[in-house]
């Protein structure tokens, strides 16, 4: 369970101050799939950056299952952020290894025996339907290829939770919709999914937890939101 309690993000940068997320309060249960909606600079991707506690917040408090995430200490960041596979627009491979090996380096970095690498890095590469691509490169790949290799190394180490920021962004409208039901699969085997999207047909297509920001504020929480922005 994920719960945000009155949660503001300030920066300040040459005495100018900005408003990332001001007061903000929910709770995601285990299992939901919410979609975080919001214009450029509404405050989505800060939402993500608190959960994996790349920022801190100024105010209030950030809970992840049994993590204070403001207070966690430096030695139990890489459990938490194993618990969460986040995936980026820009997919983040690393560009000269290959798919096998850009899973891989997620289990290793989890110390897994070469043994346990060996056996599920296939297994989490069919599940995106690349198997076929499992020793080619990133620059080898189509965008919506390079986005499943993201995936499968983010459900590697089989995480609670999903994040993806934008994730359909650098895609083409095909590819989009193959990496939203992949999503939706994930999500459907039990993962909590949090999905940060501009696409108005994806959200009106999921009729799923919409969470709406505007500049740093949640405007809206709706079971079954649509895509409404002003
Ligand atoms: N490191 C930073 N320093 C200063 N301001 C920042 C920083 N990171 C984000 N901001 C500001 O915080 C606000 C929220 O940014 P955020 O990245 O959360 O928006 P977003 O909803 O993800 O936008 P986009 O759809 O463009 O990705 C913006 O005004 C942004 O300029
Ligand atoms: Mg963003």
């Amino acid at each position: 369970m994920i719960i945000f309690q009155n949660v503001s993000k300030f920066y300040n940068n040459n005495s100018h101050q900005t408003t990332a997320l001001e007061d903000a309060s929910f709770t995601i249960n285990s299992k939901e799939f919410v979609s975080l909606v919001g214009k450029s600079g509404a405050g989505k991707s800060t939402i993500v950056k608190l959960l994996i506690a790349e920022e801190k917040p100024t105010n209030g408090r950030v809970i992840f299952g049994s993590y204070d995430v403001n207070k966690i200490k430096q030695h139990e960041l890489p459990q938490l952020r194993r618990r969460i596979g986040v995936i980026f627009q820009d997919f983040r491979l690393l560009p000269n290894k290959t798919s096998f090996e850009n899973v891989a380096f997620a289990l290793e970095a989890a110390g897994r025996l070469q043994s346990d690498i060996e056996e599920f890095v296939p297994q989490a590469l069919e599940m995106v339907g690349l198997k076929d691509k499992m020793f080619n490169f990133p620059k080898e790949l189509s965008g919506g290829e390079k986005q499943r290799v993201a995936i499968a190394r983010a459900m590697i180490n089989h995480p609670d939770m999903i994040i993806a920021d934008e994730p359909t962004g650098n895609l083409d409208p095909i590819n989009a919709w193959e990496i939203i039901k992949l999503l939706i699969k994930i999500n459907e085997l039990g993962t909590t999914v949090l999905l940060a999207t501009h696409n108005k047909e994806i959200i009106n297509y999921l009729e799923r937890r919409v969470i709406n920001l505007e500049n740093g504020r949640i405007t809206r929480d709706e079971e079954k939101g649509k895509y409404i922005l002003v």
